[in-house]
C-alpha cells in the first residue's frame, strides 16, 4: 500500500511513502498533486506523522466519574476518595469494558502508543489482571505499556513492596511510585530507593507520580534524579506530573536544573489535569501547579504532555483526544511563540515516544514499522490551530480507522 500526497513535518514539497510487509518501505518526494491508485490512501496534502502517544492515563479509572458519587469539590483529594468508593465495586470485566472503551477513542485520535498507570495497592491485583489481558486484546490498536503504580503508597500501605514485586513479575511494563504521598519524607525517598532497585533488577521502565503537590517543598524528584544518575538509568526514567516545580523558588530551580539535565530523566505534564487539581489551597494570585514545561524544554531535557483522565473521580472531562491536551498546555505554559508553534507535535509526538522508549520501532523511516497518521491539516501550527482530526490510522500497514470529512450545508 500507498499513502500519496503527504506533507512531512520539517521537509517541504509532496511525498509517497510505501508500506510493505508491516514495515515502511520507501519515502519518496512527489512532483506534484497526484491522483491515488486504487488500494491506496490519499493524504490530499494532509500532514502524515508517527501515530500520536498517549504517555500518562488511568485506563483502569476511566468513565467511572459520578460512580457513585461525583466528585463535588473537584479536588485531588476528594477524587482519591470517591475513587476508594467506586474502586469497592470494580470487576475484572467492569475493568476492561471500560479501557477497552477508552483505547477506543484514543485509536479515534490517532493514538497507538499508550502508557498506562494502573493502581496496585489492592492484594487481589485485579485491575492489574485485567490490563494485562487488555494489552493483549488491543494489541491491534495500541501498545499498551503498564505502569505498576502504588496510588496509596509503597511504605504507607500493607504489603505495598510485596504488591510492587508481584506486579512486576505478573508482567508489568514499567515501575510507579507516589513518594509526596507517602506518610513521611523518609518513606517517600525509601520507596523510591525502592522502586529504582526494583526496576533495576528487573529491566523495566520507570514511571514515577513525582510532587504532585503545590507543596515547594516537595522535592522528590532530585532524589529520583539523582538515582537515575548514579544508576546510568536516566532514559528509561520518567518524571510524572513534577507540578511542585510550578512553585519551587528560582534559585532552588537552577540547581536542580542542572542535576535534571545530568541524569537525562524524561518529563510528562498534564496540563488539564494539573490546571484543574492545583492551586486549590491558593486564593489570589492563584498558581498554575503546571511544571515548567517551557523551561524544561528551552534547557535541551525531554518533556511532553499527557491526558491523565477520561471522565475519572479526578478529572470529569476528556474524549481521548490528545490535541485538546496539547492546546491547553501551550497556552498554560506559555508556549505560543512562533517557534514553538511551528514543533508543537513534538510534545505529543516524539518526546512522549522517547519518554515510552519506544527506539526503531516509532517514527517515519524505511525499515520502521508501517505505523502513520493522517491529519487533516498541513502542519503543526494548523493542526493545534484548527484542532485538525485523524483522517486516517494506519497500524502494521492495515487502515484500522478512516474519518469521513464532516459536510456542512447552507440551505438558503
Ligand atoms: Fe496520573
Amino acid at each position: 500500500m500507498k499513502v500519496v500526497n503527504a506533507r512531512l513535518r520539517r521537509r517541504t514539497g509532496l511525498y509517497s511513502i510505501t508500506l510493505q510487509d508491516e514495515r515502511i518501505q520507501s519515502i519518496t518526494a512527489q512532483p506534484q498533486l497526484c491522483v491515488a491508485q486504487e488500494g491506496n490512501l490519499d493524504a490530499a496534502g494532509g500532514l502524515v506523522i508517527p501515530p500520536l502517544v498517549e504517555p500518562h492515563i488511568h485506563l483502569d479509572a476511566v468513565l467511572t466519574a459520578g460512580e457513585p458519587e461525583w466528585n463535588m469539590s473537584g479536588t485531588l483529594f476528594e477524587g482519591i476518595e470517591r475513587w476508594g468508593q467506586r474502586k469497592a465495586t470494580i470487576t475484572h470485566e467492569d475493568t476492561k469494558r471500560r479501557a477497552l472503551t477508552a483505547i477506543g477513542l484514543l485509536r479515534d485520535h490517532g493514538i497507538q502508543h499508550v502508557r498506562t498507570h494502573v493502581d496496585v495497592t489492592d492484594p487481589s491485583l485485579a485491575a492489574l489482571q485485567a490490563m494485562l489481558e487488555v494489552r493483549e486484546e488491543a494489541r491491534n490498536l495500541v501498545d499498551l505499556q503498564i505502569v505498576a503504580f502504588p496510588q496509596e503508597g509503597i511504605e504507607s500501605f500493607p504489603d505495598g513492596r510485596a504488591l510492587m514485586a508481584r506486579a512486576v513479575e505478573m508482567g508489568a511494563d514499567v515501575v510507579g511510585g507516589i513518594p509526596h504521598f507517602e506518610n513521611t519524607r523518609e518513606q517517600g525517598v525509601s520507596s523510591i530507593k525502592f522502586l529504582m532497585e526494583l526496576a533495576q533488577r528487573s529491566g523495566c521502565l520507570v514511571d514515577v507520580h513525582c510532587d504532585e503537590t503545590d507543596d515547594p517543598q516537595s522535592r522528590f524528584l532530585e532524589v529520583l534524579a539523582e538515582e537515575a544518575r548514579v544508576r546510568d538509568m536516566g532514559t528509561r526514567v520518567t518524571a510524572s506530573h513534577t507540578v511542585a516545580m510550578g512553585s519551587y523558588d528560582n534559585a532552588y530551580c537552577s540547581k536542580l536544573f542542572r542535576l535534571l539535565k545530568r541524569s537525562g530523566i524524561n518529563f510528562v505534564s498534564c496540563p488539564t489535569e494539573s490546571i484543574h487539581l492545583q492551586g486549590r489551597f491558593d486564593t489570589w494570585p492563584k498558581r498554575r501547579g503546571v511544571t515548567r514545561v517551557a523551561e524544561l524544554d528551552h534547557a535541551g531535557m525531554n518533556v511532553c504532555f499527557g491526558q491523565d483522565s477520561i471522565k475519572d473521580p479526578w478529572y470529569p472531562l476528556g474524549n481521548g483526544n490528545i490535541l485538546r491536551v496539547l492546546e491547553a498546555g501551550l497556552h498554560i505554559c506559555h508556549m505560543m511563540g512562533y517557534e514553538d508553534l511551528q514543533r508543537s507535535l513534538d510534545f505529543v509526538t516524539d518526546n512522549s515516544a522517547r519518554t515510552l522508549s519506544l527506539g526503531d520501532n516509532y517514527g517515519l523511516e524505511p525499515g520502521r514499522p508501517a505505523n502513520l497518521v493522517i491529519l487533516d491539516a498541513e502542519d503543526d501550527y494548523e493542526v493545534v490551530r484548527r484542532q485538525a482530526k485523524a483522517r486516517a490510522s494506519v497500524r502494521l500497514g492495515r487502515v484500522i480507522m478512516q474519518r469521513h470529512p464532516e459536510r456542512l450545508e447552507y440551505p438558503q
